[in-house]
């Protein structure tokens, strides 16, 4: 067997335990609730019709969609910097609707936000930036010190309290944006595109602070993002909107292995490997010669756990069988990817070698024939 464009990866955490990935969304216990909710901008924009959705206590939720889906529109409604025109929000069974101005104060004290482009205050140091809410909300100077102290010990930048913000980097901004969301002890995060101004390798440690936060806090993480491969790392569950309406949302491995609206593949086109253009160009739709090699494609799509048996699936296939190109990742402990393999030699027909590799994957399919 040859391997051109072989990987196997893990991502992510250890697998989250059942309770959390199947979590089927409890109404009644839902920390956060939106029935019916829509949201009209100028009386014509239609940004949210019809949103029915729970999400959890605890849980890391993602929203993704293309842009102008109406992501912000929804997240912003959490925390009502956004009124919905018509639906609900609850809270803990809590319509939010009906606070006024002291409730909602109390309110986005329960419900910290971090943003693209960190919001600091350029000419505050990092430890009055991470201050200046609690000054704000009249707490006492020694409770405002120890509260200050601790979180910038969480988020690793206790060297940095008497710097600016343009003496840091971005990942270190984003550190001071999560501490400075934190002083009141919120429930709830929000997170608008947090880590998209940042490179890979500061992402994945923002990823890792947020997941920490998440497990560490037992805060509800909710989490929008256009970089799928973050939601696939940190979310348990995702929904999907496209034009202001649901069209697919479930637990991360359900949607990213077998995604089924149109929208849900188009975003998660990126993460999946197509054909390599050398290959389709040599692809033929009936064999040329009695040598020529059968072209599968075996697609994992996660609703069995266990990774291939490799041996037991070549042996099944018979003949010489190559790999092409392929890859299985884990994520929330299911398996997901794909296998194009190369069979030649095999007492079997297309159709039968089809059919057993069947056996090893959930999906199979014979896309033609190489010499
Ligand atoms: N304040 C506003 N006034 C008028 N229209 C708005 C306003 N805010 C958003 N919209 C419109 O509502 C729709 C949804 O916008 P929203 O910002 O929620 O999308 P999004 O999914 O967050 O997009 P992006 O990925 O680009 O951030 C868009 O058509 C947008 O133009
Ligand atoms: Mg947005």
């Amino acid at each position: 067997m040859s391997a051109t464009n072989a990987q196997v990866r893990d991502v992510g955490s250890p697998p989250r335990g059942a309770d959390q990935t199947e979590l089927h969304p409890d109404l009644n216990r839902a920390h956060v609730r939106f029935i019916n909710l829509g949201k009209t901008y100028d009386g014509r924009v239609h940004a949210l019709q019809g949103i029915d959705l729970a999400i959890q206590r605890g849980e890391v939720f993602g929203i993704i969609g293309r842009s102008g889906a109406g992501k912000s529109s929804l997240i912003r409604t959490i925390n009502r910097l956004e009124q919905p025109s018509s639906g609900r929000v609850l809270i803990d069974q809590v319509d939010i609707g009906e606070y006024d101005e002291d409730h909602l104060v109390a309110l986005r004290r329960r419900i910290g936000m971090i943003f693209q482009h960190f919001n600091l205050m350029s000419a505050k140091t990092v430890w009055q930036n991470v201050e200046l809410p609690l000054k704000v909300a009249g707490v006492p100077k020694p409770q405002r010190e120890q509260k200050v102290r601790e979180l910038l010990e969480l988020v690793g930048l206790q060297d940095k309290h008497k710097a600016y913000p343009a003496q840091l980097s971005g990942g270190q901004k984003q550190r001071v944006g999560i501490a400075r969301s934190l002083v009141h002890d919120p429930q709830i995060l929000l997170c608008d595109e947090a880590t998209s101004a940042l490179d890979p390798e500061t992402t994945q440690s923002i990823l890792g602070l947020l997941r920490e936060i998440n497990k560490r806090l037992g805060l509800t993480i909710v989490l929008i993002t256009h970089e799928m491969a973050v939601i696939r790392e940190i979310c348990d569950r995702v929904v999907v909107l496209e034009h202001g309406c649901i069209v697919e949302q479930g637990p991360v491995w359900q949607v990213f292995g077998n995604p089924r609206h149109v929208v849900s593949k188009t975003l998660l086109a990126p993460l999946q490997h197509g054909l390599p253009d050398e290959l389709q160009s040599r692809l033929q739709p009936t064999p040329l010669s009695p040598e020529a090699a059968v072209v599968l494609r075996l697609q994992f799509t996660g609703s069995d756990t266990e990774e291939p048996d490799l041996a037991a699936l070549f042996s099944a296939l018979g003949g010489r069988v190559r790999l092409l190109q392929g890859g299985v990742e884990r994520i929330q402990g299911h398996a997901l990817g794909q296998l194009l393999l190369a069979v030649s030699g095999s007492p079997h027909g297309a159709e039968e070698l089809r059919s057993r590799a069947g056996n090893w994957a959930q999906q199979a399919e014979v896309l033609g024939y190489v010499v």
